[in-house]
């Protein structure tokens, strides 16, 4: 992915924006001021903090946020915080601490938050949650996202679609064979997680439900197939593990596995492999979902390995919470378009919520190499330039 191609559109020239954030939910102003001051747009600085750096995803929505709100004339204080909790929660003391006048928070864990967005509202800070909900803390003004729960409708369409039951058009074929899947869902404490989990389970039901599909471990609560933290090793021990009490090792029948993320789908292919299921799935490697369009399992739907992913365009993100700083600092509240569906525990969070795509093969060069999201080349090596 070019950096250039990160810079998207920036909804203003931000040019000495009034800052008087009384609008926000957290009931202040900036964090540099009482409620109607007035400070140009290259005096605020948005604290911005990310997940972590192991995947990419998220390197790319850092890059694509912070060069967006820097053309729109921002500071930007960008943290990663290695997938660890008190990392983050110290990240963020201390962009308030600094003077952070707007946040930007995409939470490891969505419930950890509480007392660092508390010291951020006493402060008159907005916080915008980025993709994942804040959960348990009314100090949460706005959150941009993707529609979840239709993430995960497109892993379980895909898998479906890669079994053989629907269609590229999403319609049933009258393929009536019985066929053996997996399940795995995401991390137990992102809010994401139920919302791909419950969308994909929805989506397969009717397939369970008339013997078509069968789960072959009998694993189907989300405490057995939950990966905490997203983590690719831990789905494939798991996978390992149902492999072997399951399946002999690799010698019995499995063709599907739903898997949530891309980093997941790797582990899980890997582990298919090596126990002999087929280095395709020509060769008879089960088909497996997943999620992000990583660029090494872009490669590997290229292969023919995975079957597929879901792209969730990380710049379209990047610009909505650009939007939202943006509207806060000008004084007003950003725009939602869903505002039923995000309760957090204490509140129903206005949200602004995204479509996304399911790729296969065949339409990787239409979603990913005309949109510029990653050239043909990488796509070829498996590896962002
Ligand atoms: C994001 C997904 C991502 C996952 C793991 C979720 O919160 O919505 O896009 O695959 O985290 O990083």
């Amino acid at each position: 992915m070019k950096r250039t191609a990160l810079r998207f559109i920036t909804t203003t020239g931000a040019i000495a924006l009034a800052i008087g954030l009384a609008g926000c939910a957290s009931g202040g102003s900036a964090g540099s001021g009482d409620g109607g001051s007035a400070a140009p747009a290259e005096d605020l600085t948005v604290g911005v903090a990310m997940p972590t750096e192991t995947s990419e995803r998220w390197i790319n929505d850092g890059d694509a946020v912070k060069s967006q709100l820097e053309e729109a004339g921002y500071e930007v204080d960008l943290q990663f915080a290695n997938d660890d909790i008190p990392t983050q929660q110290q990240q963020i003391e201390q962009m308030v601490t600094k003077g952070a006048d707007i946040l930007i928070v995409a939470s490891i864990d969505g419930t950890a938050l509480a007392s660092q967005l508390e010291a951020a509202a006493a402060k008159g800070i907005p916080v915008i949650a980025y993709d994942r909900l804040i959960n348990g803390t009314e100090n949460v003004d706005f959150y941009v996202t993707f529609d979840n729960y239709e993430v995960g409708v497109q892993q379980a369409t895909s898998l479906l679609q890669g079994l053989g039951y629907l269609d590229a058009e999403g319609n049933e074929t009258d393929l009536s064979d019985k066929k053996i899947i997996e399940l795995f869902a995401g991390s137990p404490d992102d809010n994401n997680t139920g919302f791909f989990f419950d969308g994909a389970m929805d989506t397969l039901k009717p397939f369970i439900d008339d013997g078509r599909l069968t789960v072959g471990s009998g694993q189907t609560s989300m405490d057995q197939v939950a990966t905490l933290r997203w983590d690719g090793a831990t789905a494939q021990k798991r996978m390992e593990d149902l492999l072997t009490s399951t399946y002999g090792g690799g010698s019995k029948p499995l063709h599907g596995v739903l898997s949530p993320y891309d980093g997941i789908s790797r582990g899980i292919i890997t582990a298919l492999q090596n126990a002999g299921y087929g280095d395709s799935i020509e060769d008879g490697l089960p088909v497996v979902s997943g999620q992000d369009a990583e660029i090494a399992s872009v490669k590997l739907i290229n292969d023919g390995v995975q079957f597929a992913t879901i792209f969730k365009d990380t710049r379209k993100l990047a610009t909505e919470a650009v939007k939202a700083a943006e509207a806060y600092a000008e004084g007003g509240e950003p725009e939602a378009n869903d505002t039923e569906t995000y309760d957090n525990g204490e509140k129903v969070v206005p949200s602004y919520l995204l479509e996304s795509d399911i790729v296969v093969k065949d339409n990787i060069t239409s979603l990913l190499v005309d949109s510029d999201y990653w050239t043909a080349d990488e796509v070829a090596s498996g590896v962002a330039e």
